[in-house]
């Protein structure tokens, strides 16, 4: 059958990131990093974007809600449970898109029945076909309704095929085939996606979603694309629960350069922009990507040996099966000097894959000419460093800061400890304070920590740090990523706020990414149970997962 808002042949790409990436523990982002996702995944010109789970917060909810009405040209889905309350709250989010898809779910292998819904197999299958008539009567016609049997490849298969078929009668239009634990073999999972082709094919799509805690689950996509599915769920940088979900990057790139291993058919993903979309999320996640990860590794499409370069020099065809132009790698040349125009940066940022201009252009452009003066050579990394911390559009760009930096100064010696001294304004109060450290960026730390005590009776808690050179020479730029806490707040169910810091300078970036975190602290109301829109994640403790 065809496959509804995907040209004939064409496999669907269901992205997943913002719903099942994040809820990889630590992953949580705010609405307006959400937001900032969503529009590069349609630039990635992906086919759905799960937004995310409305009934598990109401942070979730407006993200699903805001991306459903700002985002076009593109489905929108949100999940829900099989279970009174959770679909109408779908429902209610989605009800702005142009192409709502309604994602229901509820678990069919006897483990989790027993186990964890206490339920018989008939009870589930009943709410399954309950909630697909609800969703169908509820968006009309037109819209996708999708099932999931989740954990369904430890599902007995002639009781899923059953589920399957009462969906499809009932009204779904996209069955999915979840490898929810990771534990399907590719061979096993081809077999299991041709029975329900055979068994439902004719009347929905017939979608995989696989996990990857065995490492199989890009195998187990594709086994399943040539045994028939014709939707893939996938996330950006394979993020996801516990190992992640398959990744799309590695999806797409296997599909395009394989072509005549998969009859049928490839994506309409733009492949150039895979690699700010991988760039983006694993800064806003703060989840880094392995250096030797397919695709969007830094090493991806590096060659060491003597041999390989010799090879790639006299034709890139010897050792490169795809090229790094095609992910939107331009290289990591020299991109710009004191003397580059804003029109040449402009067009320098495109090829990148980031479409700046006005007041956005204007700060990276300034940042960039600052940097030419600090540092023999800007880089594309470079760039993408400086896009990330100053583009207007950016999430970490602070206005209105309640925080600024006025000075700081440390010293630190072989053997003794840090002392260090910050002056800072918060909310317009002028605050200085020293401290000693176990270093010099614990030392500034906990200056800041006690400056922000005196005026607020609490200070924030590191939670998290981690730094990294964005290219390489001892000029590099360091970018530093923190995640802190309030003090008051109790540990286990904090709010935790993430800051970034870029400099030449890793003391100042440092500092700068902790004001960037207590700014967002500074931010979350009193109570620390309701969130301020667009400001924090919702916290572990108030979600649901499924
Ligand atoms: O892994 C899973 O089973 C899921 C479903 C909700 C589709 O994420
Ligand atoms: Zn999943």
């Amino acid at each position: 059958m065809s496959v509804p808002g995907v040209a004939a042949g064409a496999i669907r790409i269901f992205d997943t990131t913002l719903r099942d990436g994040e809820q990889a523990p630590g992953a949580g982002l705010t609405v307006e990093e959400k937001l900032e996702v969503a529009r590069q995944l349609v630039r990635l010109n992906v086919d759905v974007i799960e937004a995310g789970f409305p009934a598990s917060s109401p942070g979730d909810f407006e993200a699903v809600q805001r991306i459903a009405r700002e985002t076009k040209g593109v489905a929108v889905a949100g999940l829900a449970r099989c279970r009174d309350g959770d679909p109408q709250r779908a429902v209610e989010a989605l009800l702005p898109a142009e192409r709502p898809h309604l994602h229901l779910f509820i678990a069919t292998s006897d483990i989790h029945l027993t186990h964890k819904l206490r339920i018989t197999r008939e009870d589930a299958l009943e709410a399954a076909v309950k909630w697909v008539r609800y969703g169908r009567q509820a968006l009309g016609p037109d819209a996708e309704i999708e099932f999931s049997a989740e954990d369904a490849s430890r599902t007995d298969p002639e009781y899923l095929l059953r589920v399957y078929e009462a969906v499809v009668d009932a009204g779904a239009t996209t069955v999915n085939i979840p490898d929810t634990v990771g534990y399907a073999i590719p061979a096993e999972f081809g077999d299991l996606t041709r029975r329900v082709v055979e068994r439902v094919g004719s009347g929905a799509v017939i979608s995989i979603h696989c996990h990857n805690d065995l490492g199989l689950a890009t195998a187990n996509t594709l086994a399943a694309v040539q045994a028939g599915a014709r939707q893939v769920e996938v996330t950006i940088n394979g993020l996801g629960e516990r190992a992640g979900n398959a990744s799309l990057e590695e999806v797409v790139m296997a599909l395009r350069t394989r072509p005549t291993q998969f009859l049928g058919g490839g994506s309409r993903v733009a492949t150039e922009q895979i690699s700010a979309a991988s760039r983006l999320v694993s800064y806003l996640t703060g989840f880094l990507v392995q250096p030797n990860k397919a695709i969007v590794g830094k090493n991806a499409f590096a060659h060491e040996s003597g041999i390989h370069q010799d090879g790639v020099l006299k034709n890139p065809l010897t050792y490169e099966i795809m090229t790094p132009q095609s992910v939107g790698l331009a290289g990591n040349r020299l991109s710009v000097g004191k003397l580059s125009g804003r029109r040449g940066l402009q067009g320098k940022l495109a090829e990148l894959g980031y479409q700046l201009e006005g007041e956005s252009l204007d700060s990276v452009y300034g940042a960039a000419i600052a940097l030419a003066d600090a540092k023999k050579e800007v880089t594309d990394a470079d760039l993408v460093a400086l896009v990330e911390q100053h583009a207007a559009e950016s999430p970490y760009v602070v206005t209105g800061p309640a925080i600024a930096l006025d000075g700081w100064n440390v010293t630190s010696s072989h053997g003794g400890r840090s002392l260090g001294n910050v002056a800072l304004r918060l909310r317009g109060e002028t605050l200085t304070a020293d401290s000693s450290g176990n270093g010099p960026v614990d030392a500034l730390f906990g200056a800041t920590d006690r400056a922000v005590e005196k005026s607020l009776g609490w200070h924030p808690v590191l939670t998290d740090y981690e730094i990294r050179a964005v290219s390489a020479g001892e000029d590099a730029q360091g970018q530093v990523l923190v995640r802190a806490r309030r003090s008051t707040d109790p540990e286990a169910t904090a709010d935790t706020a993430t800051g970034h810091g870029l400099s030449t300078n890793i003391i100042e970036a440092s500092l700068e990414a902790y004001l960037a975190a207590l700014e967002k602290l500074l931010a979350l109301p009193d109570s620390g149970t309701s969130r301020v829109a667009g400001t924090t994640a919702t916290p572990a403790a108030d979600r649901v997962a499924p």
